[in-house]
């Protein structure tokens, strides 16, 4: 008999009732009296498991004691409506097979509450749980979303490399790629290590990000988008950054920063309401986790808002869009800094956004999402179109509840001699961004583009709290197993 999924057999109309259907998965729990054993399965499909009910006079008695948590089971039954509650389908077994045992005495994931830094420990089964089924079920749905988003727009997806030879992005701290031996490294003259002697005879990197490449592809093709791995070494441990994370990169030709800014908000709420209309079970779960975890808490450090309802008032509100110079005045006339909460005081005009600062701006003064833009050029990349006023240029970042920055973009500069003087002050080795800077030689035409960090949205649309839970293997500094 062929193999039914989970997923398709509870959706089964009244028909298939009578029927008789094959399903395989892992045992969630059993529980058997003298006469009759209930088997919960579930096979990853959907959040929810089918409830085996066999008669254990039928099934070999070795086979019943190793049906334990963690076990796989194929289970031949009839489909019948369930006489219990909660579900409205069980199966009535005819044959149950042991695929593979569980050990109950080694098996770390037992049908209990287990704490989420716990199953980090054991991130190779935590597949099998109800929390991390619904992060990764729903995890392919957004990248299947913003591959819909961007095709369904026109856009081109451009693979760019992930092994860079440029170091120039300043976006963050690299990983060296070499093949050069660390106990005999050739060396120049004058004792630095010999580059021309690596595998590609240069320095090579992980790239921190697409953009740049992404530009020379948006030069021709009007509108495209990357979506890969980037990596970023810098030692900061927190919980919302990773070494190793997937970013979203479109870049636009004939786009100004008001059009950037519109295609960001029309793609964050194109995804959010994806995952409302495609990820239910699996959002309800978490929903109803959540609201569990907050009433542990003390009043005021409950999210205000449960999950689903977050979600939704993300869709209805427009974003409040502002410049860093009205976000620098709110949050210097604010109450926190004058009572001197932030960590970071706001004092003088320049001083780059903490993320204090952004959740302060999105979740207590706008209270809804917030763009903010013209930030000051010191404390923004080369590549950012100069505003007239010597001061700003045309950043832009989107500012999220709970999440503080969850895209950062730009207009870029696309005039020769600006884009020229500006990396010059910023000692940005421009002999080796020259088609980079070709770019602007041969039809140079306005552009923008924003980077969105996967992991940060699947952060806001779980409501995990940790960004190492919603990514299947996160790396993070010290730690790399699995
Ligand atoms: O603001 P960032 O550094 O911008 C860029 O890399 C630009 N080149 C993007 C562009 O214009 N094409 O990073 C973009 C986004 C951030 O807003 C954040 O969501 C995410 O990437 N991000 C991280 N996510 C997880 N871990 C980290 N260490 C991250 N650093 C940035
Ligand atoms: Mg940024």
């Amino acid at each position: 008999m062929k193999r039914t999924k989970i997923v398709n057999l509870l959706k089964a109309d009244e028909k298939s009732l009578g029927q008789e259907f094959l399903v395989k998965g892992w045992v969630r729990t059993k529980r058997a009296s003298k006469n009759i054993a209930f088997i919960n399965i579930n096979d990853g499909s959907v959040i929810h498991n089918i409830q085996a009910v066999a008669d254990v006079n039928n099934i070999d008695n070795e086979v019943l004691q190793n049906i334990t948590t963690g076990a796989s089971v194929a289970v031949e039954g009839v489909l019948i409506e369930s006489q219990g509650k909660g579900q409205k389908y069980e199966l009535e077994a005819k044959k149950v097979d042991l695929l593979g045992k569980a050990d109950p005495e080694k098996y770390p994931i037992q049908p209990k509450k287990h704490s989420l830094e716990f199953l980090r420990e054991v991130a190779h089964l935590r597949f099998r749980t109800n929390t991390f089924g619904a992060v990764n079920r729903i995890r392919h749905h957004m990248i299947f979303a913003v591959h819909k988003f961007f095709n369904d727009k026109g856009f081109y997806n451009i693979h760019t490399p992930i092994i860079t030879g440029s170091d120039a992005e300043g976006a963050g701290e690299m990983f060296k790629v070499t093949t050069l031996d660390f106990d005999n490294t050739p060396r120049t003259e004058d004792g630095k290590v010999d580059y021309k002697k690596d595998f590609f005879g240069k320095a090579t990197n992980l790239t921190v990000s697409g953009q740049l490449e992404g530009e020379l592809a948006a030069l021709a093709l009007s509108e495209i988008y990357t979506f890969g791995p980037t990596f970023r070494a810098e030692n900061s441990n927190t919980k919302r950054h990773l070494a190793e994370f997937w970013m979203i990169e479109p870049e636009m030709a004939f786009y100004d920063i008001h059009d950037n800014m519109d295609l960001a908000e029309e793609m964050l709420k194109y995804l959010i309401r994806y995952a409302l209309d495609h990820c239910k079970d699996d959002l309800q779960f978490l929903n109803d986790r959540q609201k569990e975890e907050d009433s542990k808490k003390p009043a005021n450090e409950r999210e205000p808002m449960e999950l689903i309802e977050k979600l939704n008032f993300i869709l209805e509100n427009d974003f409040e869009r502002i410049t860093y110079t009205q976000a620098f005045d709110v949050l210097r006339n604010s109450k926190p800094n004058k009572k001197g909460k932030f960590a970071f005081p706001v004092k003088e005009w320049g001083v780059d956004l903490q993320s204090e600062h952004e959740r302060y701006l999105v979740e207590k003064h706008y209270k809804k999402p917030v763009i903010v833009t013209d930030y000051p050029k010191a404390i923004k990349s080369f590549y950012m179109k100069q505003n007239d006023d010597g001061k700003t240029v045309r950043g832009m970042d989107v500012l999220f509840p709970s999440i503080g920055e969850i895209i950062g973009g730009s207009q870029r500069e696309e005039d020769y001699d600006k884009l020229h003087r500006r990396m010059e002050e910023m000692n940005i080795p421009k002999e080796e961004m020259w088609w980079f800077l070709d770019t602007r030689r041969f039809g140079t035409v306005e552009h923008s583009g924003y980077g969105l960090g996967f992991e940060r949205l699947m952060l806001f649309v779980t409501g995990m709290g940790n960004i190492r839970d919603v990514i299947p293997f996160p790396r993070t500094p010290q730690n790399a197993e699995f």
